[in-house]
C-alpha cells in the first residue's frame, strides 16, 4: 500500500462506527492513527445532528491536554461527546469531573476533606466480607455471570456502605448508575424521555438522605461530605445530590468494569493468572497492568477554549475532543509490547484514571483496594473458572465493559 493510501484510508476511518467495537476497542486503527494521524476526525455515527470530534491517541498528547485545562475545558460541555444525552449540562456541570477552576478548586477540596485514605483504608476488611459473600452466592452453582452475579454485588455494597444507603436498595442504585453512563446502549437506560422522571425519582430518594445527615450526622460519606467546609462554605443541596449521583455512578459503573476485564484477561491468560495464584504479592503490579490492559472509560472529552493547532492541525474554539486511554494505555514510546497482558510489567504508567492533572479520579485507591480483594479471592477460591460463551460488550464508545461474562467452575469443596 502506498503512503498516501494509508493515509486517505484512515481519514476515512470513523471511529464512531460501533461495528468497530463490537468484539473489543479497535487496536489495530488506534496503532495506526498513533503512528500517521494523531489527530483525527470522526462525526458520532449513532447521533448524527451532534457535531463530531478529533481523536487524541498518543500517550504525551492525552496527559499533556488533561494538564491543560485553560485550553482544554471539561466544564464547557463535560466529559461526554454527545452533548444532549437526556441531562440538561448545568445539572452535569454540578459535579466536580465536569468542572474547571475555579469552580472545580472548591470543589475537589471539599471532596478530598470526605474521602481521605484513613476512611478508604478503614473498609478493607468489609470490602473482603463483601467479596467473599458474592462468591459465596454462586459458588455451589459451578457457573455465573462475572459482571451481573459477583461485579455488581460487590461494587454496588462496597459504594452503598460508604454512601450509607441500605442494602435493599443496590439493585436500583446500579440501575440508575447504569442509566447516567450507558447512554448509548439501549439495554442500559430508559426511553430518551423517560431518562428525566427517573433521574427525578433518583433525585427524590437522595434529596431526604442528603438532608438527614446535615442533621444527624452518621459518620458515612454523605455525612462527611454535606458537613466539608471551605472558607465556612459548604456543598449546596443540589450539588450534593449530583455528586452523590456521580459517587454511586464511578463507585458502581467502573470498578465492576475492570473486575470483569481483568477476569477475561487473568482467563485468556492461564500462565499468568497461574503465577497470580502462585505469588499473591504480585497483586499490586497485576491491578495496574488489568487497568492498564483495560480502562473502564475508553476516553474522557475536553472541549477547546480557544483555536489551537496540534500536529498540522487546527483545532476551533468549541470542538470536541475525545482523550482516547484505550490507545494511550497501550503507546508504543511508553511500553514495551503493548499488546502484551504481562503482570509482572512492574510499575506501568496507565491513563486510565485520568492521564495527570486536577481531574485524576478521586476513587482510584478505593478502586484498586476493591480490585486487588475482587481478583485475588476470585482467582483463590475459584482458581479453574473459564469463560462458558460470549462475553458482551455494551454498545458504548464511552464505557469500555462488558453487559455480562458467562463463566462455569468447580465449586470449591463446601460449598
Ligand atoms: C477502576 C475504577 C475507576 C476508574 C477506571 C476511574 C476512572 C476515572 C477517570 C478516567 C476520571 C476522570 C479523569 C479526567 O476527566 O481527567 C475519574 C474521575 C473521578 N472518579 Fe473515578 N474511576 C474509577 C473508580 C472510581 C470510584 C470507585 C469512585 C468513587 C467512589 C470514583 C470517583 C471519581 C470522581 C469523584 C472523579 C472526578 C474527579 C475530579 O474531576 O476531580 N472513581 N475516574
Amino acid at each position: 500500500m502506498t503512503a498516501t493510501a494509508v493515509h486517505s484510508g484512515l481519514e476515512q476511518v470513523n471511529l464512531s462506527d460501533h461495528a468497530l467495537w463490537r468484539d473489543d476497542p479497535p487496536f489495530e486503527i488506534f496503532a495506526r492513527l498513533r503512528a500517521e494521524r494523531p489527530v483525527h476526525w470522526s462525526p458520532i455515527s449513532q447521533f448524527p445532528h451532534e457535531a463530531g470530534f478529533w481523536s487524541i491517541v498518543r500517550h504525551a498528547d492525552i496527559r499533556e491536554i488533561s494538564l491543560d485545562f485553560e485550553t482544554y475545558s471539561s466544564e464547557r460541555g463535560g466529559v461526554v461527546l454527545v452533548d444532549d444525552i437526556g441531562v440538561p449540562l448545568d445539572m452535569v456541570r454540578m459535579q466536580p469531573i465536569a468542572q474547571d477552576p475555579p469552580r472545580h478548586d472548591r470543589m475537589k477540596q471539599l471532596f478530598q476533606q470526605a474521602f481521605t485514605p484513613k476512611r478508604i483504608a478503614a473498609h478493607a476488611e468489609a470490602i473482603r466480607q463483601i467479596v467473599d459473600r458474592a462468591i459465596d452466592g454462586v459458588a455451589a452453582r459451578g457457573e455465573c455471570c462475572l459482571v451481573n452475579d459477583i461485579g455488581a454485588h460487590v461494587t454496588s455494597r462496597v459504594i452503598g456502605s460508604l454512601l450509607g444507603t441500605p442494602e435493599d436498595d443496590d439493585p436500583q442504585l446500579v440501575d440508575w448508575s447504569n442509566m447516567i453512563v450507558g447512554f448509548e446502549d439501549p439495554d442500559m437506560r430508559p426511553e430518551f424521555e423517560m431518562l428525566m422522571p427517573e433521574l427525578q425519582r433518583a433525585f427524590e430518594y437522595v434529596l431526604p438522605k442528603v438532608l438527614e445527615r446535615r442533621e444527624n450526622p452518621t459518620g458515612d460519606l454523605v455525612s462527611a461530605l454535606a458537613h466539608a467546609e471551605i472558607d465556612g462554605e459548604r456543598l449546596t443541596d443540589d450539588e450534593m445530590v449530583l455528586t452523590f449521583g456521580l459517587l454511586m455512578a464511578a463507585g458502581n459503573d467502573s470498578t465492576r468494569a475492570v473486575y470483569g476485564s481483568s477476569m477475561l484477561a487473568l482467563m485468556r491468560h492461564p500462565e499468568q493468572r497461574q503465577m497470580l495464584i502462585d505469588n499473591p504479592d504480585l497483586i499490586d503490579d497485576a491491578v495496574e497492568e488489568c487497568l492498564r490492559f483495560s480502562p473502564a472509560f475508553a476516553y474522557m472529552r475536553r472541549t477547546a477554549t480557544r483555536d489551537v493547532e496540534l500536529h498540522g492541525q487546527t483545532i476551533h474554539e468549541g470542538d470536541k475532543l475525545a482523550l482516547w486511554y484505550v490507545s494511550g494505555n497501550r503507546d508504543e514510546t511508553i511500553y514495551d509490547e503493548p499488546e502484551r497482558f504481562d503482570i509482572t510489567r512492574g510499575r506501568v504508567q496507565h491513563q486510565s484514571f485520568g492521564a495527570g492533572g486536577r481531574h485524576f479520579c478521586l476513587g482510584a485507591a478505593l478502586a484498586r483496594l476493591e480490585l486487588k480483594t475482587m481478583l485475588l479471592r476470585t482467582i483463590e477460591r475459584l482458581p479453574d473458572m473459564r469463560p462458558a460463551g460470549p462475553a458482551v460488550r455494551a454498545h458504548s464508545l464511552f464505557l469500555n465493559q462488558h453487559k455480562s461474562i458467562p463463566v462455569s467452575f468447580t465449586p470449591p469443596p463446601g460449598a
